[in-house]
């Protein structure tokens, strides 16, 4: 092709892609529709990936209290040390004896690994504390941060001793300064003398924790959970509830009290995927369904526990009717979900309202949800589904009950889970679905079908996984923007929605994508999270009614790609819209602001990226994070006008003050 000819081509070609059809939307502002409920876009916490024990929880000791089945993991010990089983705390009985090595330079003590390394900030403190007696009435130990790679002149970078007085068992604490940032140290204790000492529940925790709470979160990553502005937060997770055997399901009352009596439970995540296996994976449990409450308190979202049904997970038990509870004997399970009810919100006299009392929190925690089995499907789990929801109705007619459509997003099971959760009159039915691009992108009209008489709908598991690709690429966080916005449009029956899983430790990772990731010193929320947090903090309080041509917008064909939705907050009087570009193109358009008229200025926040396959990263957390902007609006004879040109692959909304 001659030179002439080419820039012809060229010409033609820019000429018709700037004639590209104007998609115009048409917005009405003048009606505000459905409620969009507070807790419309939360959080979905499950210990998986070392979302608990390694992440969320400060402790940075593991194996803490020497109660893993291989008492010592974790520890590397030396000299002459004994493990003992009739310590203080009844449900942790282990404890360890440290003696005199026999001579003055051999040594007694034992080093801890913590998860992946023990994470420490420059000039941050830290709290080390141990249950500790000395048999002869006095004794010491040398407590170290030691980098164990060190090249350098000594091992350890920062020291403290604790001075051990009286033959009983007492709670020592000393504070220990890190002048350095490491992710990977290890916590030295020596024996310093001659005398023995017995140790118990070695712990070292920050003293810079969320809150300042001494049992309390990592502060960068609760933070993280606070700026996504939660409606709600569903916990203790998903199959974790219901344990891959019901011995190791999630026992509420099992992580209340005090932390030293908490009992370890085996995380189902240890050993769940042969090709992530993780055999030091257990729960502690200090991260419990107290600091659970008092967490969805500090980050302001209505709290979510989900219980066992009295099955445990139907994926690892498929139809063995014997690895689920009788249903003739439910009753302890029962008695969980009332006693539970009565643990948030009994008053101070009740039984359980007492043991929130003696936990710090005398005031009710306001439970208004309840979950009622994860992943559940068929005949065994209506039945005693049923059970639970006469029991919790009979005695707590104020608390709304959650049922579950099982593992699938649509087809027979999942037809069959809403029928049955209809039946049972239940309040919200928890769908879950994990799903490739493609189902992302033709499921944009979802919930416009739903049955209005029903249930409300919780979208309480989902991501857009990749086909071939698990991880938190750009392209499928823009598939779950655009997919959301059928969740807005339908607000008066989607009444909650939580990405799934939440946190996930670099090194420790059993499944992803997930929302945030982090190793011991860092972190970063990828950009599904902050897909969540534009749609959540600016969730608006009504919907608004959005067509293009007349049609819901939702990249349907002669759309484009487009995919759209409209909400007014009517305490601002602010009207937001957000327009999702799925196509490989600019998409010229026009949005009509019905009932809005004048030249106005929009607000804008941009989430866009030209490379699919980028992501957020350790080394560049803040590569794709949305942009403010603003865009002047014009008007016509009728309305405000938004005229904009949405680049490919984009999510843009728009913020217009009434
Ligand atoms: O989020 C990970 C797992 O996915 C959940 O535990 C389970 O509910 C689902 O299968």
């Amino acid at each position: 092709m001659n030179h002439r000819l080419l820039t012809c081509a060229f010409a033609l070609t820019s000429a018709l892609a700037s004639m590209a059809q104007t998609h115009v939307m048409d917005v009405n502002t003048k009606k505000a529709g459905a409620t969009v409920q507070n807790t419309m876009y939360g959080l979905f916490f499950e210990d998986i990936n070392y979302a608990a024990d390694g992440g969320l929880y400060g402790e940075l000791v593991k194996n803490r209290s020497f109660e893993f089945p291989q008492a010592f993991m974790g520890w590397q010990t030396f000299g002459n040390i004994t493990l003992k089983d009739d310590g203080p705390f009844e449900r942790c009985p282990h404890y360890v004896s440290l003696a005199w090595a026999g001579h003055t330079e051999r040594r007694t003590g034992l080093v801890n690994e913590g998860y992946f390394g023990i994470g420490v900030l420059k000039g941050e403190e830290y709290r080390f504390t141990v249950w500790a007696r000395a048999p002869k009435g006095t004794a010491r130990i040398r407590v170290q941060l030691i980098d164990a790679n060190t090249m350098g002149e000594r091992q350890d970078f920062a020291t403290a001793k604790v001075d051990v007085k009286g033959t009983e068992w007492k709670k020592y604490e000393v504070r220990i300064k890190s002048p350095r940032t490491d992710n990977k140290a290890s916590l030295r204790i020596f024996l310093d003398g001659r005398n023995p000492i017995d140790l118990e529940h070695i712990s070292l925790f920050p003293v810079n924790t969320f809150k300042n709470r001494e049992n309390g979160m990592r502060r960068d990553l609760a933070q993280a959970l606070a700026d996504m502005h939660p409606g709600v937060l569903r916990f203790p997770g998903g199959c974790i509830v219901e344990g891959e055997c019901l011995e190791n399901r999630y026992q509420w009352k099992n992580t209340i009290g005090p932390v030293e009596n908490r009992p370890l439970n085996r995380n189902r995540w240890e050993f769940t995927f042969e090709h992530r296996y993780f055999p030091d994976y257990f729960q502690s449990y200090g991260l419990g369904f107290f600091e659970f409450f008092q967490l969805s308190e500090d980050i302001g979202a209505e709290p979510l526990p989900v219980l066992n049904v009295g099955m445990a997970c139907q994926y690892q038990n498929r139809n063995n009717e014997k690895a689920h509870v009788p249903v003739d004997q439910l009753d302890p399970y029962i008695q969980d979900c009332l006693d539970l009810i009565e643990f948030a919100n009994g008053d101070t006299t009740t039984t359980w309202g007492k043991k929130r009392a003696e936990m710090g929190h005398p005031a009710p925690f306001n439970l208004k949800f309840i979950g009622v089995g994860n992943e559940q499907w068929g005949e065994f789990y209506f039945v005693r589904m049923q059970e639970f929801v006469d029991a919790i109705r009979a005695k707590h007619p104020e608390i709304k009950i959650i049922g579950t459509s099982g593992p699938d997003s649509e087809g027979e099971n999942f037809n069959l889970g809403w029928e049955a959760m209809k039946k049972q009159k239940v309040d919200l039915v928890d769908e879950h679905f994990y799903r490739p691009e493609s189902w992302f992108l033709t499921s944009g009209l979802r919930y416009e079908k739903y049955d209005r008489k029903g249930p409300k709908v919780f979208a309480g598991e989902y991501a857009c996984h990749g086909k071939g690709k698990k991880w938190n690429h750009y392209e499928t966080s823009l598939y779950e923007a655009a997919f959301m916005t059928d969740l807005e449009r339908n607000a008066d029956i989607v009444h909650m929605a939580t990405y799934a899983p939440m946190l996930a430790h670099v090194e420790g990772w059993q499944w992803r994508p997930d929302l945030i990731w982090y190793d011991n010193v860092r972190m970063f929320k990828s950009v599904s999270y902050y897909v969540q947090q534009m749609y959540a903090m600016n969730k608006g309080t009504n919907v608004l009614t959005m067509t293009m041509q007349g049609q819901p917008i939702a990249g349907q064909e002669g759309q484009d790609g487009l995919f759209a939705s409209a909400v007014i907050d009517k305490e601002t009087g602010t009207v937001i819209v957000k327009v999702i570009n799925t196509s490989k193109e600019k998409q010229p358009v026009s949005i009509n602001l019905n009932g809005i008229k004048g030249e106005r200025t929009a607000e804008t926040i941009t989430l866009t990226c030209t490379d699919m396959m980028a992501e957020n990263t350790l080394d560049e957390p803040e590569k794709i994070v949305p942009q403010n902007g603003t865009l002047a609006c014009t008007a016509d004879k009728k309305n405000t006008v938004i005229n904009d040109e949405i680049a490919p692959m984009t999510f843009r909304l728009y913020k217009v003050k009434k």
